[in-house]
């Protein structure tokens, strides 16, 4: 075994994590865990390991469900296109017969990348693929000095080979959670411990005082602004809401009415005719990956002597408030209804 890898693994034995699916080889479940912590961190990510796997405690479970009942198991972790390959996968799996036991028939699976079979593979078969994710760039680029850019195929392709060279074939699972808990726990983006690490004496980035500097990317993506009015139709002790379609943000997740705009618009432009408000709640701020989202949000009543029914856009479905919970909804709009004490 090479330095590199003894060395981390020396760490490990010391510092790593004992987590929930580190103490399974089902591929189920692992691959399981690894859809929920691309989405969140550790913390969290536990909490909706067990929920989800209470709720789906097989592959046959889970293909089965309604996509309703998955979104709502998902809800709340974002980029709902995951919870949707999860359910598309399962299906595929029950399919095949059994999960799939080698790289190709696991890489195969609708949501799996290149990481994530690597780790299902590494994780649950003992098989010999080196993970690549956020945390083996960081430790890689600096360790090693390798500043090819993470988010160009080139790069990408250095630390690929990079990290197959060093994976320990006799433990490739040890090897593989041992890197991933080395980043996130002692080489962390910002202002790591260098002082405490183990690794320091032969680390590229710390001799050349370049830590903070690695890895390098070739462009920041920009983040893009979005401007949302949610117009929140209360009828008695109900609201309107409706299922959000496909090809943009929260597919499939319930939301009232709303209305998107280039900038930030005022209540004239935003709340439709025939409606008069009720409570307005102003400049809302939530931060998606790639996005960052401002909303406002008016409780309206039709007026006096208008006519609900014609004033509805169509597929919007009449919710009791203490049945709201019932619909999975986008963070944001949770965070609204909280707002109201709706929920
Ligand atoms: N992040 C992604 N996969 C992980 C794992 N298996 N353990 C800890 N953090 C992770």
């Amino acid at each position: 075994m090479n330095d590199f890898a003894r060395s981390l693994e020396n760490w490990y034995a010391e510092y790593g994590r004992t987590l929930p699916w580190r103490l399974t080889q089902d591929p189920y479940r692992i691959w399981i865990s690894e859809i929920i912590l691309q989405q969140t961190r550790v913390a969290q990510g536990i909490d909706y390991y067990n929920r989800f796997l209470k709720r789906f405690p097989t592959v046959e479970a889970l293909a089965f469900a309604t996509s309703d009942e998955v979104m709502q198991q998902w809800e709340g972790l974002g980029y709902y296109s995951r919870a949707r390959n999860l359910h598309a996968a399962a299906k595929q799996i029950i399919d095949m017969g059994a999960f799939p036991r080698d790289y190709s028939g696991v890489r195969a699976l609708k949501g799996v990348g290149d990481y994530t079979a690597a780790a299902i593979c590494s994780f649950a078969f003992g098989l010999p693929y080196a993970v690549v994710d956020g945390n083996v760039y960081r430790v890689l680029s600096r360790y090693f000095g390798l500043d090819a850019p993470i988010d160009i195929a080139a790069g990408k392709k250095a630390f690929a080979s990079l990290a197959s060279e060093l994976l320990d074939l006799r433990t490739p699972a040890l090897y593989n959670q041992a890197i991933m808990d080395f980043g996130a726990l002692q080489c962390v983006p910002k202002s790591p411990d260098c002082s405490r690490c183990p690794l320091a004496d032969s680390c590229a980035a710390f001799g050349d005082n370049r830590v903070e500097l690695l890895p390098v990317k070739s462009k920041r993506t920009a983040v893009k602004e979005r401007f949302f009015a949610y117009i929140i139709i209360l009828d008695e002790c109900s609201v309107y809401i409706h299922r959000r379609g496909e090809g943009d943000i929260w597919a499939g997740l319930y939301e009232p009415l709303v209305v998107e705009t280039p900038r930030r618009a005022s209540v004239e432009e935003v709340v439709p005719r025939g409606f008069c408000i009720v409570k307005v709640i102003e400049g809302l701020k939530h931060q998606l990956t790639h996005r960052t989202l401002f909303a406002d949000a008016y409780v309206v009543k039709p007026e006096e002597n208008s006519v609900l029914s014609t004033l509805l856009p169509p597929d919007f479905i009449k919710v009791p408030l203490e049945r709201l919970h019932d619909y999975a909804a986008p963070r944001l709009v949770n965070i609204i209804y909280e707002k109201l004490n709706f929920a």
